[in-house]
């Protein structure tokens, strides 16, 4: 169970395709959080995305507790989950979302110029510090550039406080007279947390467009307006579940473009065909850039499987799941299927030009009742960030071979990071 576990963790791009043809699809593994039925087949993923919400739970959440809160959406399900779902959607969307093309602009200009005179960056630093600085205006709402570097500062301090170890050895979560790694992880999470309430008081008083603001004068359904705990829980479960995962999907399709110059030069004549110092919400209509990085998170997922726990049994194919067992589609498995992504392991964009896909084939930000609320978001950013760096700077790759993805707690990451050196056009 160790074995399955590690390797899970460790290797699940090589690993899952092995067992998928060994064992067929659907397989099971056991791991420390129990077992797992595991399916990469877009009928069966089907059915995970399609049954009653009412039958799952959330998978192995508990670690995420002490960071995320207990009035996070991650920990929420059935009805409460659902509430919490049509007050956070709304303000990640549409208009509400566009509103956020020039910060997002803004920032990735600044951070890429900054950057020029280095004689190597790592590129999912340096877009780790591009999306932290967007969540911190257009999710938290700081309007001026102290408040957006202490919340910076504060997350920082935060994430280096915390250990998944500590996470998932609920006895190492104590005190010893205001001494040791839990004592410091509370220190700086009151810490993030006086600020974040900074923001909603001034959210009350003043609101603005960003996410904290739309969330401080939301009501549920019934009229009730949310709590301000409830606000802090979700504004540090965005920036948990949106920051790395953006950064790293810009670091792939940095990495893979400059490796494929056939696509990159596309890249660059689309942005060239929108003028010097192109619009940032043109950019992202740009239909081959969406389908850049479309092809990235297919060939690299940053979330490699999907996965809830049955509360009933479910019929997966040839195989009744009990309650009690976990099931996961397979977003890695998926999307590598030849007869869906003819030569899948290959970089083409152009396959998402060519033909559409269903929301079973193709599924990097899961599915179902609680697809990624952020994804549009998401998507939205990626773009962005990469049409302002690519139509003001050349990138030159430091690494000879390609980046092949390690794990970083719940997401595969490129290894190394992606060293860059960043010139002007
Ligand atoms: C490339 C970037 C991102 C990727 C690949 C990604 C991927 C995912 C995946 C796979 C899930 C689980 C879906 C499921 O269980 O079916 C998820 C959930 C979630 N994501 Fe994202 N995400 C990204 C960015 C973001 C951003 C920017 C935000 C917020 C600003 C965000 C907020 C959330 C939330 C709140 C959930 C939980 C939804 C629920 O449980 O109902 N994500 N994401």
């Amino acid at each position: 169970m160790l074995r399955s576990t590690y390797r899970v963790l460790r290797s699940p791009f090589r690993d899952f395709p092995r067992w998928a043809a060994r064992y067929g699809d659907p397989f099971t593994i056991p791991t420390v959080n129990g077992t797992v039925v595991i399916t990469g087949d877009p009928e069966l993923i089907k059915v995970i995305f399609s049954a009653d919400p009412e039958i799952y739970g959330p998978w192995a959440v508990n670690a995420l507790g002490p960071t995320l809160g207990q009035r996070s959406i991650f920990m929420l399900e059935g009805a409460p989950h659902t509430r919490e779902r049509k007050l956070l959607a709304p303000p990640l969307h549409g208009d509400r979302m566009r509103a956020y093309a020039d910060v997002i602009a803004k920032v990735a200009r600044r951070r890429f110029a900054e950057r020029v005179e280095s004689s190597r960056v790592l590129t999912l630093e340096l877009a780790q510090g591009i999306s932290l600085e967007v969540i911190t205006r257009a999710i938290f709402g700081a309007r001026d550039d102290e408040s957006a570097r202490a919340l910076q500062a504060a997350v920082i301090d935060l994430v280096e406080a915390s250990s998944p170890l500590m996470f998932f050895m609920p006895f190492l979560q104590r005190e010893f007279a205001g001494l040791g790694p839990w004592a410091r992880f509370r220190r700086r999470f009151v810490a993030l947390d006086a600020l974040l309430q900074q923001q909603i008081d001034r959210a009350r008083r003043s609101p603005g467009v960003d996410v904290c603001s739309l969330l401080a004068q939301a009501t549920y359904e019934d009229g009730e307006s949310m709590p301000d705990a409830a606000i802090r829980d979700e504004l540090r479960t965005m920036l948990f579940a949106g920051h790395e995962t953006t950064a790293i999907t810009i670091a792939w399709a940095i990495e893979l473009l400059h490796r494929h110059p056939d696509a990159l030069a596309r890249v660059h004549a689309e942005l060239e065909a929108l003028g010097p110092d192109p619009d940032p919400e043109a950019i992202a209509r740009l239909e081959y850039l969406d389908a850049v990085c479309k092809e990235a998170m297919r060939l690299y997922p940053v979330v490699t499987e999907v996965l809830r726990v049955l509360h009933a049994p479910l019929r997966l194919g040839p195989v009744e799941v009990p309650a009690g067992v976990g099931v996961s589609a397979s977003v890695m498995l998926a999307h590598r299927r030849e007869e869906l992504y003819p030569d899948a392991e290959t970089f083409r964009p152009e396959r998402f030009l060519e033909r559409r896909f269903s929301p079973f084939e193709y599924l990097p930000f899961g599915g179902g009742h609680r697809r990624c609320i952020g994804a549009a978001f998401a998507s939205f950013e990626m773009k962005i960030v990469l049409g302002v760096a690519l139509s003001r700077h050349r990138l030159t790759l430091l690494d000879d071979g390609p980046a092949t993805p390690v794990r970083r707690n719940v997401t595969m990451a490129p290894g190394g990071g992606v060293p860059i050196r960043v010139r002007d056009r």
